[in-house]
């Protein structure tokens, strides 16, 4: 049976900076608190950086014919921050933006719309120096350079992304400390969580008054469902759904935040000023939404501070790094955005999984036999919630290059392209080729 997704369905794949440029002080480049953090002994797995990475800000050329190849039709990655500004505010850096304008000029002509995400994790090192994003004056600090960003590329790109998935960078950056910054505080995290909202609100104000498109935000949604009927199991999936979605969704749809944050954060929690809430929930163009996974919650008091914890379902598949694949969780919570905010216009900005593939392509093939399964699959997840009436305009898999997968490394590889990290060959992927297909029949 023949799956068509509606005309002029958006079809993409999706990358941030620091997980595929390399080169990362080039040209003037400040350094970022990535780049710091993987020059930390013992914070990434193997000693990776993102020095070298995949080298893609010297070989964007070849990179860009080979999103041609496979008939991507737009294409979403991260400005670096500290390349516009090296010191994150202040002192603007050509140099550094005018990689920016030859990648969005070789797009353009090939035919690729860009999609940009202005934050997607690298905070330049000189505003952590400043405090980062516990500062208030981040908020600012933010809004100058997206002034600075849209200014250089506006007009040529018609689609922006104010921060990629605040609550990875609250969660892993500043309460568990597993990404840079590498913070531990359950006082920082929500008030980091809330500069960033008040940041994006700020970007997104100052796109009305200089952009003439379209402005975003991209979260990570992961529906969590509870284990067992117990009572506990259930409230535990709701301080999970708090925590991880509605934390995020709400200030920016609802003007409003979730009861249980006060709950899990305990005296770290303080209720934002109700006149923050015009500026985080700044009206948007679409919601960019990021789709991996289920957690399948149990109630964990020793789980500081939410007192949840995600169980191994028996029956399922996992992904190399844990996750489970629940294709019909996609569906639910894509349907759920839909009617409990306002069906707003959504794009898939991120799906994708991590298999073991080999580090050398054997004859220029990968087979890669359970990723093209999960893409075929959420895929179908993906058409379904649209049949139900979610008002989904695209879809961008994660991710277009296997890269640095954060404090994981090189050993997760993510792409629909295999990249040889010792000679830099790059070598489409079944999923890949199936990709292309389904783009070229826009169906599955
Ligand atoms: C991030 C990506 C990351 C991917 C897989 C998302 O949270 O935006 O940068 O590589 O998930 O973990």
């Amino acid at each position: 049976m023949t799956r068509s997704f509606p005309a002029g369905f958006l079809w993409g794949a999706a990358t941030a900076a620091y997980q595929i440029e390399g080169s990362p002080l080039a040209d003037g480049a400040g350094e970022s608190i990535w780049h710091r953090f993987s020059h930390t002994p013992g914070r990434i797995a193997n000693g990776d950086t993102g020095d070298i990475a995949c080298d893609h800000y010297r070989r964007w050329e070849s990179d860009l014919d080979l999103m041609a190849s496979l008939g991507l039709k737009a294409y979403r990655f991260s400005l670096s921050w500290s390349r516009l500004y090296p010191e994150g505010t202040g002192r603007f850096n050509p140099a550094g933006a005018a990689f920016y304008d030859r990648l969005v000029d070789g797009l353009l002509a090939r035919g690729i719309e860009p999609y940009v995400t202005l934050y997607h994790w690298d905070l330049p090192a000189a505003l952590d120096d400043r405090g980062g994003w516990v500062n208030p004056d981040s908020a600012e600090w933010f809004a100058e350079y997206a002034r600075g960003a849209y200014r250089l590329l506006d007009g040529r790109v018609r689609n922006w992304v104010t921060l990629n998935e605040p609550w990875v960078i609250a969660d892993g950056g500043y309460l568990h400390g597993v990404l840079a910054p590498g913070h531990r505080s359950a006082w920082e995290a929500p008030r980091v969580s809330h500069n960033l909202l008040r940041a994006h609100g700020l970007a997104v104000r100052a796109y009305r008054a200089e952009g003439a498109h379209r402005i975003g935000l991209v979260l990570n949604l992961e529906p969590k469902v509870a284990a067992s009927d117990a009572p506990a199991d259930l409230a535990a999936a709701a301080r999970g759904d708090a925590y991880m979605n509605r934390q995020y969704l709400d200030p920016v749809f609802k003007q409003s935040h979730p009861e249980e944050l006060a709950d899990i954060f305990g005296p770290g929690w303080r209720q934002p000023p109700a006149a923050d809430y015009a500026l985080t929930g700044e009206k948007i163009d679409f919601l960019g939404i990021n789709y991996y996974s289920r957690g399948l919650t149990v109630n964990d008091p020793s789980a500081w501070p939410v007192r949840i914890r995600t169980i191994k379902n028996p029956s399922a598949t996992y992904t190399e790094t844990g996750w489970e694949v629940v294709p019909a969780a996609f569906t639910a919570l894509l349907v759920r955005v839909a009617q409990e905010y306002g069906n707003p216009p959504v794009y898939i900005t991120e799906n994708g999984s991590a298999f073991y593939d080999p580090p050398v392509a054997r004859a220029g093939r990968i087979d890669d036999p359970l990723r093209t399964q999960y893409l075929q699959d959420h895929l179908g997840a993906v058409h379904a919630a649209i049949a139900q009436g979610a008002d989904i305009r695209g879809y961008f898999v994660w991710s277009l290059l296997d890269n640095l997968e954060w404090s994981l490394g090189y050993g997760k590889r993510f792409g629909i392209v295999h990249v040889d990290y010792a000679s830099q060959v790059r070598t489409p992927k079944a999923s890949a080729l199936y990709y292309r297909d389904v783009i070229r029949r826009n169906a599955l």
